[in-house]
């Protein structure tokens, strides 16, 4: 008996530990391999009230941190299929940073180059993470139209131009929402074991919400599908009259949520409900889910944790939902975790 062996010997009859012993073994060639397969976790406090059972899907589990490791395998091997990248090629695109990352983890496996834009709001961690991670990063202003030549969507569309790169475009691409219609869905549905009932997730692109919503859906069509979206966004507007209202877009604190244009990765047959949430209560969800229940998140997963809090009177003690927790609490400790920003802001 080697070493090793010994130590698992003495460790037999520890359940969690045997809950670590699983039989895929989680060895991989390289960092691309670990995305995906992240485990649903059950809220025990924040949740006590509900009359069912609550699970996170938690995505800072993936080897970005965030559910964006996702899309980002998928837009890049789509665009590999179909010469839209070549070997050596730039990657440009607008994100909120998660992205980024995503896409930075799969470049430099495979040798290309990113370069990313962002809004000025996004956290100094976010931007300091994707220049880490080999990328060249672009901060432009929060408070501009999306038409604007300074405004993160137009200044990718330039360098794209001028560089002859490729803009994966997460908003309109629709191989965003088919990485979850591939993965997040199937995930959840194995992992409930197909008895959900209620599927709530922070929605910004449209690609979580819908793609696995949709295939949540085609498992059994009674999976209602909530979308949490932040005041100042127009998807619920949207979604409620089907009118787009840019007009009524406002700056509002929580990240990688809402959206003051509609992306083409939207599906309104595949949701259900949007709920409006408020900046001061999704970022005190978040400091909860971090004391409560162990879960260090973003602030679009203490806004769908809000958001569904709001919607408790809806559910029935024989349902079974699952909450998306989109991204890491590392993203944003100089914000949400740290008091003085949050009194700044009148947060706390
Ligand atoms: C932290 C965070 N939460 C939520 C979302 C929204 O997810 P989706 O774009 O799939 O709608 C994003 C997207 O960028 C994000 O980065």
């Amino acid at each position: 008996m080697n070493e090793n062996e010994t130590r698992f010997t003495e460790y037999k009859g520890s359940s969690d530990y045997i809950c670590r012993m699983n039989p895929q073994k989680r060895v991989y060639d390289n960092i691309v391999q670990a995305i995906g397969n992240t485990p649903l976790i059950k809220l025990n406090h924040i949740t006590k009230d509900f009359p069912c059972p609550v699970y996170a899907k938690v995505e800072y589990f993936n080897p970005g941190n965030s559910i964006k490791d996702r899309i980002a395998l998928n837009l890049i091997e789509d665009a590999e299929r179909s010469g839209k990248l070549k070997p050596g090629g730039t990657i440009v695109e607008c994100t909120s940073g998660n992205t980024g990352m995503g896409l930075a983890l799969v470049a430099l496996t495979r040798g290309y180059k990113c370069v990313f834009t962002l809004a000025d709001k996004m956290s100094k961690e976010k931007i300091d993470i994707l220049r880490a991670m080999g990328a060249e990063v672009h901060v432009c202003p929060t408070n501009v139209e999306p038409e604007d030549p300074r405004s993160y969507y137009s200044v990718a569309a330039r360098i794209a131009k001028e560089r002859d790169g490729w803009n994966p475009d997460q908003y309109n691409n629709l191989c965003n929402r088919e990485a979850h219609y591939m993965s997040t869905g199937p995930e959840i549905w194995d992992q409930t074991e197909g008895k959900i009932t209620h599927y709530v997730a922070s929605t910004g692109t449209g690609g979580t919400l819908i793609g696995t919503g949709k295939y949540l859906k085609e498992q059994n069509p009674d999976v209602q599908v909530w979308g949490i979206d932040p005041d100042g966004s127009i998807l619920k507007h949207w979604f409620d009259t089907g009118e787009i209202k840019p007009e009524l877009a406002k700056v509002y604190a929580v990240e990688g949520m809402g959206e003051d244009f509609i992306p083409e990765n939207y599906d309104r047959q595949y949701i259900n409900h949007i709920e409006t949430i408020q900046d001061k209560e999704s970022l005190l969800m978040c400091r909860r889910l971090a004391k409560e229940e162990g879960l260090f998140c973003g602030s679009s997963a203490g806004a769908a944790v809000q958001g569904l809090l709001q919607l408790k009177d809806k559910l029935k003690p024989t349902d079974l939902v699952v909450v998306i927790l989109h991204d890491h609490g590392s993203r944003y400790v100089g914000k949400i975790y740290n008091d003085e920003w949050m009194k700044e802001k009148g947060f706390l």
